[in-house]
């Protein structure tokens, strides 16, 4: 029987066993480039928690979280590129190896509005990591550093991933049935 998430879904475009694999080969890629570094990892709230948190758990090596909350000006689902910050880091970035960690680079205006915000206070470095990339929809000049999969322009729900704040919990990549979006 299908759960009331399930029955909403058209496709599996990435089933959770795909995801699993993916993240243990990133994992221990991010764990080998940052064995010596001072290393942070960034969620961007809420679609990246899921990510996060199963990326985390299968570092080697130490690692430190935090968070930060943004939201786009400007109408609807198109990004506008100016970004507003809800919450801020809780702590500095100063001298740190920060990693973005974010569940799609679609667009990519929020992400490079935010690596040049944190630019700007110091770290050692910062790189980016996704599940998800988007490529065909890029208007901003920006490439994850470490991605999971490649998507096509389709909207996709799941693993972190919304439609109206729903479907987060859904443990695979998936994409809607268009009634879904009528309603
Ligand atoms: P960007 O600034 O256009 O790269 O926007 C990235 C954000 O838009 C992501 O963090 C997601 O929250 C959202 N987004 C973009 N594409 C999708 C999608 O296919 N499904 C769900 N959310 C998406
Ligand atoms: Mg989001």
């Amino acid at each position: 029987m299908k759960n009331v998430m399930e029955q909403d879904i058209k496709k599996v475009l990435i089933s959770r066993e795909e995801i699993e694999r993916k993240i243990d080969e990133v994992a221990e890629q991010i764990s080998r480039d940052y064995a010596d570094k001072d290393l942070l990892l960034v969620g961007i709230l809420k679609g990246s928690v899921v990510f996060l948190a199963d990326l985390m758990r299968r570092l080697s090596i130490h690692a430190q979280i935090d968070f930060m909350s943004v939201s786009s000006y400007g109408s609807g689902t198109k990004s506008s590129g100016v970004v507003k910050i809800i919450k801020d880091l809780d702590n500095s970035v100063e001298g740190r190896d920060v990693l973005l960690v974010e569940d799609i680079l679609d667009s990519g205006l929020t992400l490079s509005y935010l690596r040049e915000l944190l630019r700007d206070r110091h770290p050692n470095s910062i790189r980016i990591v996704t599940l998800l990339n988007k490529p065909a929809r890029r208007t901003a000049d920006i490439q994850p550093d470490y991605c999971c999969f490649d998507v096509p322009d389709e909207f996709v729900v799941g693993y972190g991933l919304d439609y109206a704040e729903r479907y987060r919990n859904l443990p695979y990549v998936g994409v809607l049935k268009e009634e879904v979006y009528k309603n």
